[in-house]
């Protein structure tokens, strides 16, 4: 039986669940291939031998360098993370005729433009189904199964960190940084969290679904991008009154020609499939013209979900290098290499939604009556109204009509620069008509 053998860079979590699912199931990928699927090499500079996972200490290296150009590896797996030296040894595997799987998501996302054009001029394929949703099959579904329909927005829901945190506040009801706290305690938030809660691993993922999605090229600084640290009970408690739902949303639309992409904190109606995706979980929702609305549910981190999605991409490379297939590597991204130009991203002051509105102001009269002059002057219209208890200080809670981004945060500023209210308006966008 002919052999394809891989070369693994990195063997932390989802390096782990890599050698354990190759070998758990070597048999039946061996069946489904046709040909063995072998593990050539691991490079790693702290992982010890364990014969009883086949990670004997001949196929141990510490020089990833040398890894990537041995004549006797067909396929190198990058699963370091980090841009460097991810970066450079993906382009050594490149030019050295491998193909290339990855669940780098940081680094296709700010380098992409040099990695997929080097995987072009080598004639190889770069796999990266485990860079956005881990095991949801989302990268293959909008390449190949949606290629048909022109899609016209993606939601997703694809940091299961933020998602934790977002659902254990609601049903817990206790404070972010407490259960940012325990989360770190029980390894479901790195020590560093600010990637994550900072919605910035989700603008990364944005910026390559937009791509599959709609053809064009972001870069994530183009994603306007906001965290979840400023979100409170209070804002999570009166969401509900108003049946909806806090998620961190990554936003992409296709209007028009331009591109709207943004991750920010977003109220989902109560009812809608996104609002029940809870705990670490992911869900991408996609609204296709001719298809309608699907949405793909599961596992968007952790071990072996995230290996599925490595070791599927392995396979399917394995499949195409078995059948002499050269130039495969220009369908990666469903579109020729050079056929996809940069997005015309439509500015954030120039989207439309609605908005939820806090104020923080003194019960006095005609408080009420000055916030609503200045939201009336700049064309913000109040749909409905929550005003609680008497207070000192009452927080004034609205959800507004449909506006514009750009007349709202004038009136919010107005309204602050006037000292109509005591603290910042906080807002959060509604995405009711999903
Ligand atoms: N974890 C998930 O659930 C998940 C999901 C989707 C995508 N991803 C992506 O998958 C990639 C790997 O993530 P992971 O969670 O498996 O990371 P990890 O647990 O930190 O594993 C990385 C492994 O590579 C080793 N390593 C890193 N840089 C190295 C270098 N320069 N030389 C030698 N060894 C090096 C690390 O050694 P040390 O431990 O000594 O640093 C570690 O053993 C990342 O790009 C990540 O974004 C992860």
């Amino acid at each position: 039986m002919k052999a394809v053998r891989v070369g693994l860079l990195g063997c932390g979590t989802v390096g782990g669940g890599v050698v354990k699912l190759m070998r758990r199931n070597a048999a039946m990928l061996a069946a489904r291939l046709g040909a063995r699927l072998e593990l050539a090499a691991v490079a790693d500079r702290s992982l010890k031998p364990d014969p009883s996972l086949g990670l004997y200490a001949e196929l141990i290296t510490r020089d990833a360098q040398a890894l990537v150009t041995r004549p006797d590896i067909d396929v190198v797996v990058e699963l370091f993370g980090g841009l460097e030296p991810a970066q450079s040894l993906i382009l050594k595997a490149l030019a050295a005729g491998k193909d290339v799987v990855t669940a780098n998501k940081a680094l296709l996302a700010e380098r992409g433009d040099v990695i997929f054009k080097a995987a072009v001029k080598s004639g190889r394929f770069i796999g990266f189904e485990a860079s956005v949703g881990g095991g949801i099959p989302i990268i293959r579904t909008l390449r190949e199964a949606l290629a048909a329909d022109r899609q016209r927005a993606v939601y997703g829901i694809v940091n299961g960190t933020c998602n934790y945190i977002l659902s254990t506040m609601a049903e817990n009801g206790s404070e972010f940084a407490d259960v940012l706290a325990a989360a770190q305690r029980s390894g479901l938030a790195e020590a560093d969290p600010t990637l994550d809660v900072g919605g910035h691993d989700a603008a990364h993922k944005l910026a390559l679904l937009v791509t599959l999605a709609f053809g064009v090229a972001l870069r994530p600084s183009q994603v306007h991008t906001e965290g979840i640290t400023r979100i409170t009970l209070q804002d999570i408690a009166y969401a509900r009154e108003f049946g909806f739902t806090v998620k961190l949303l990554a936003i992409a639309k296709h209007e028009d020609g331009a591109i709207e992409a943004r991750v920010h904190p977003t109220m989902v109606p109560s009812r809608h499939l996104l609002a029940s995706v809870n705990g670490a979980y992911n869900a991408i929702y996609i609204q296709g013209e001719a298809l309608g609305s699907t949405m793909y549910f599961g596992l968007g981190a952790g071990e072996m979900p995230t290996a599925t999605a490595v070791v599927a991409d392995i396979l399917e490379i394995a499949r195409m290098r078995l059948a002499g297939a050269t130039e495969a590597s220009d369908h990666a991204l469903g579109y020729p290499y050079s056929a996809i130009k940069p997005a015309k991203v439509k500015p954030m002051d120039r989207i439309a939604c609605e908005y939820y509105l806090r104020f923080m102001a003194e019960d006095k009269p005609g408080v009420l009556g000055r916030i609503a002059s200045v939201l009336g002057r700049h064309k913000i219209s109040i749909a409905s109204m929550i005003q609680q208890e008497r207070a000192p200080q009452v927080p004034v809670v609205m959800r507004t009509h449909e506006s514009q981004e750009r007349d709202l945060r004038r009136a919010l500023a107005e309204i602050h620069r006037r000292k109509i209210v005591k603290t910042e308006p906080v807002f959060i966008r509604i995405e009711e008509r999903l």
